[in-house]
């Protein structure tokens, strides 16, 4: 997703600073759930893009306290602006790059995390960028629930066997695999910008649900 920069983005993004924030709420890591203030579960999404997704969850489930993480601040200001113009008030933006999660959250406290069509990043010397490799699933089972799950969507087969390879080297239990989502759409399916986009062209949309490895947790 390439974006002509826009000098403006910065003063653009103040506006939305009940929205969107650039750094996080002194001492809100571990208190998200009473910062948002919905009563139900934290569910975190990294890689939002112009935010369709998290917006169209917010939406479906107002008791979920959602938080959309997306590095590239233009691009996040389309989902500012979905969210504004929802009138959504349980979700909050990050920009933010997930290689930094862990200094946003305390441990165990995400309940779901999503990965949405993440960039695939094809050459193996880049293969430590992808989303699922396993570095980034050490942090993910820190951060998550002892009950939370991690939810990845893909039209990327290639990334999607990595995947399915890196969760089985970390031992994470495979709830519920698909190889054509769409076949047999799930009535709560939020499609992205991306499976629109994708799905349009007749590829088949992957999805996994996954649990990190039960006991673990606690060991930041
Ligand atoms: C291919 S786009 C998919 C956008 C959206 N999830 C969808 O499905 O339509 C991937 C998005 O993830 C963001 N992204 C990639 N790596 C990231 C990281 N380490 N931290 C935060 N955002 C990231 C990119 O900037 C981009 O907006």
């Amino acid at each position: 997703m390439r974006l002509r920069k826009k000098p403006w983005i910065e003063e653009a993004l103040q506006d939305y600073g009940d929205i969107v924030y650039t750094v996080p709420p002194a001492g809100v890591a571990g208190h998200w759930r009473a910062h948002i203030g919905a009563p139900g579960p934290l569910w975190v999404e990294i890689g939002s893009g112009k935010g369709q997704f998290i917006a169209g969850l917010a939406a479906r489930t107002p008791q979920a306290n959602l938080i959309g993480i997306e590095q590239v601040r233009d691009i996040l200001y389309y989902a500012a602006q979905k969210v504004r113009a929802g009138e959504l008030t349980n979700v909050r933006l990050l920009a933010w790059n997930a290689e930094d999660l862990t200094a946003l959250f305390a441990a165990g406290e995400i309940d779901r995390l999503y990965l949405n069509f993440s960039d695939p990043w094809p050459k193996a010397r880049h293969a430590k960028r992808r989303l699922t490799h396993h570095l980034f699933l050490d942090r993910y089972r820190v951060l998550l629930a002892p009950d939370g799950e991690l939810r990845f969507k893909t039209d990327n087969h290639d990334l999607f066997m990595f995947s399915l390879e890196e969760w089985q080297r970390e031992d994470w239990e495979l709830v519920d695999v698909s190889m054509d989502l769409h076949a047999d759409e799930p009535e709560d399916n939020v499609r992205t910008e991306y499976e629109v986009k994708f799905s349009a062209k007749g590829q088949p949309i992957y999805q996994a649900i996954v649990r990190p490895p039960k006991g673990v947790g606690e060991d930041v």
